[in-house]
Order: C-alpha cells, then sequence, then structure tokens
C-alpha cells in the first residue's frame, strides 16, 4: 500500500489492520468475494458461533449457490438447510431479501449500505457487514464483540442495551471505519472481541491496540462494559401429539411466522397449566378430533428467552386431518428417513427421536 494513503488513518486503525493481516483465523468465508457467500455467513453468524456456522454454511452454499437458486426455492426447500441452527426467521428473511434481489437488482446484491438496508432482515449491521466487506465501502458496524472493544478503548459508559451508549458506539464505529480496507478493518474489530478483548480473562498482554486503551490506561478493563441484565426467560410449555400409522408419525408445517414458522412439527398446541384439555387442544391444532394415549415424557430445550417444556403423548384419530387445518399450513406422514429433508427444530428432532423410540 502507498505510504500517502497508510498515513490517511490513526495508530489504533493502522494497529489494528496489521495484527488482522497475520492474527485473522482462516475461515471459509474469508476465502471468498462473492457478496452473497459473504451475507450468509454473516447472517449465519448472527447469534451462532463460528464452528457450529461452518458446516451449515458450506452444505447451504452447495445447494443454492447462487442468489437466484436461492430465490427460486421454495421455503420448505431451504429450511432443511437451516435446522437446527435456530432463530428460523434470519431464514425466512434471508430467502425473501434473496427474492427480493432477483426482483429489484437482478439478482445482485447492491452495492450500497442504503440499498441493502432496505431488504428483508437486513438491520443495520448486516448492511454494514455486507456493504464493508462484500463492497469495501466505508459502512461501520456494531456487534456484540465491536462494542465491547469500544467500550473499553474509549471509555464509554452505559450497559448494552443503553441507547445513549449504542448511539455513541455506532458514532464511533462510523469515524474509525474511514480510510483503507474498511472490511477489513470492521472483521479486525470483531475478531479483537471474539479473541483478544473477551468478556472474561481478556488477554490485554497479546492486544494490539494496548497503547490506545483508555480502560487499560484506568484499570477498568474487567469492568467495561457492565454486565448485561438480562430478563429470566419465559417458561413456554407445550403438548405435543404423536400420531402413528405405519411407523410414520403425522407433521404438520406451522404457518411462516413466529418462533418456528414454517418449520415441520407434530401437533402442538399450548399447555399452559396443568387443567388443560390436552385431547381437545390437540384436536383443535389438528382440526380433527383425536384421543389420547400413552404419555411418552418430557423433552426439555433452553433457547436465549425462553424455557421450552414439551410433553409428549401418543394420540389417534379416526381419519387423517384435511391438506390444511387448524395451526398448519399441510400435513404428511413422515417416516424417520424422511427427516434429515425437513425444516425442523432441534426440538422437535428430539421430540420425534422420543416418539420413534417407543
Ligand atoms: N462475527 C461475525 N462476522 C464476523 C466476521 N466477518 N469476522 C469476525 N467475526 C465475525
Amino acid at each position: 500500500m502507498p505510504a500517502a494513503s497508510k498515513s490517511r488513518q490513526s495508530p489504533l486503525r493502522a494497529a489494528l489492520l496489521d495484527w488482522f493481516d497475520h492474527a485473522r483465523r482462516d475461515l471459509p468465508w474469508r476465502r471468498t468475494k462473492d457478496p452473497y457467500a459473504i451475507w450468509l455467513s454473516e447472517v449465519m453468524l448472527q447469534q451462532t458461533q463460528v464452528v457450529t456456522v461452518i458446516p451449515y454454511w458450506e452444505r447451504f452454499l452447495a445447494r443454492f449457490p447462487t442468489v437466484g437458486a436461492l430465490a427460486a426455492a421454495a421455503l420448505d426447500e431451504v429450511l432443511p438447510y437451516w435446522s437446527g441452527l435456530g432463530y428460523y426467521s434470519r431464514c425466512r428473511n434471508l430467502h425473501r431479501a434473496a427474492q427480493a434481489v432477483v426482483a429489484e437488482h437482478g439478482g445482485a446484491l447492491p452495492a450500497d449500505a442504503d440499498a441493502l438496508r432496505a431488504l428483508p432482515g437486513f438491520g443495520p449491521y448486516t448492511a454494514g457487514a455486507v456493504a464493508s466487506i462484500a463492497f469495501g465501502l466505508e459502512a461501520p458496524i456494531v456487534d456484540g464483540n465491536v462494542a465491547r472493544v469500544f467500550s473499553r478503548l474509549f471509555l464509554v459508559e452505559g450497559a448494552p442495551g443503553d441507547r445513549a451508549r449504542e448511539k455513541r458506539l455506532w458514532e464511533l464505529a462510523a469515524e474509525q471505519v474511514k480510510g483503507p480496507r474498511p472490511g477489513d478493518f470492521n472483521q479486525a474489530l470483531m475478531e479483537l472481541g471474539a479473541t483478544v478483548c473477551r468478556v472474561e480473562r481478556p488477554t490485554c498482554l497479546l492486544c494490539p491496540a494496548r497503547a490506545h486503551c483508555g480502560a487499560l490506561a484506568a484499570g477498568r478493563v474487567e469492568e467495561l462494559p457492565p454486565a448485561r441484565v438480562r430478563a429470566p426467560r419465559k417458561l413456554l410449555n407445550l403438548v405435543v401429539g404423536a400420531w402413528e400409522r405405519d411407523g410414520a408419525l403425522l407433521l404438520g408445517r406451522r404457518a411462516e411466522a413466529g418462533l418456528f414458522g414454517g418449520l415441520w412439527e407434530l401437533p402442538t398446541a399450548d399447555y399452559p397449566a396443568r387443567d388443560v384439555d390436552i385431547p381437545a387442544a390437540l384436536s383443535g391444532a389438528l382440526g380433527r378430533k383425536v384421543t389420547l394415549g400413552e404419555h411418552l415424557g418430557v423433552v426439555r430445550r433452553t433457547l436465549t428467552h425462553r424455557d421450552l417444556e414439551l410433553h409428549l403423548f401418543r394420540v389417534k384419530g379416526r381419519s387423517a386431518p384435511a391438506q390444511a387445518a387448524g395451526a398448519y399450513q399441510a400435513f404428511r406422514w413422515v417416516q424417520p428417513a424422511e427427516v434429515a429433508s425437513l425444516g425442523l427444530s432441534a426440538a422437535m428432532v428430539k421430540v420425534l427421536e422420543r416418539a420413534w423410540d417407543r
């Protein structure tokens, strides 16, 4: 790089880029320049760890190699490639955005942060990440890692979620991203937060920004930022019906909204209190009267905001439900070997294992 452009950045910025050049992890989405592949990685990496994302990202791209391929598929064909990754609205939005990119941008993601922001599922983070990493634009990003790094470097007070703090962090990100290699700079910040400037036991001795860190100078690294005060998880009790016929179980596909929207599941109903009429609740979900059989146990799952309890019972009805009924847009009888081809939550996979185990 010519000396002139290198000098147009702060010593902090230069130090972070130099560090990133040798310390960066070799991640598959860092070997591509395809904006679609980079976008997919950034969506998957929100809320999910790198090691978990890698195989999902590879499988997804192998099956849907272009925006056009993704847009042309039905959501029901796409969700199996997200099964178990959680936050399924990410997948629904990704699919909708791919269709918008085809309809409005000729199948290529627009190289413009505002145009990206207008696409389904693109918040400021995703728009900034794609604009800077894929297109080399000076677009800021703030995720949890960047927020922690800036809180410490610049002594930003306030806890996660605090409005004034968020505003200050985005201002800092917008100032700092200006200069050479904005995409690498943003990734350097995230990388530093993930590997050095960690929540617990940060390794300040190894930090390329130690000479520029306000918190280190003030002896406040451990106290910044203060921990987020999390609301306690809500308990979500559900009752689930296993209706078996010739080794197959009846699964329904939920409408495309809400926590598990678009996914397949055993017929499920709310079970807020023990005095709920279970056969009536499951008959309502199915749009067919069923009778209750053996209790097969409880499957528990912890999500970010909810503790799920799935109470599983055998059920039986006279005739299978209509094509779309109750809470479902479609039903089908599913054999164990077909499970991998359906969009299912991790919780439902556990429930199915339990139902077929008996
Ligand atoms: N977390 C999310 N996206 C990332 C990226 N591009 N680099 C490092 N960490 C990330």
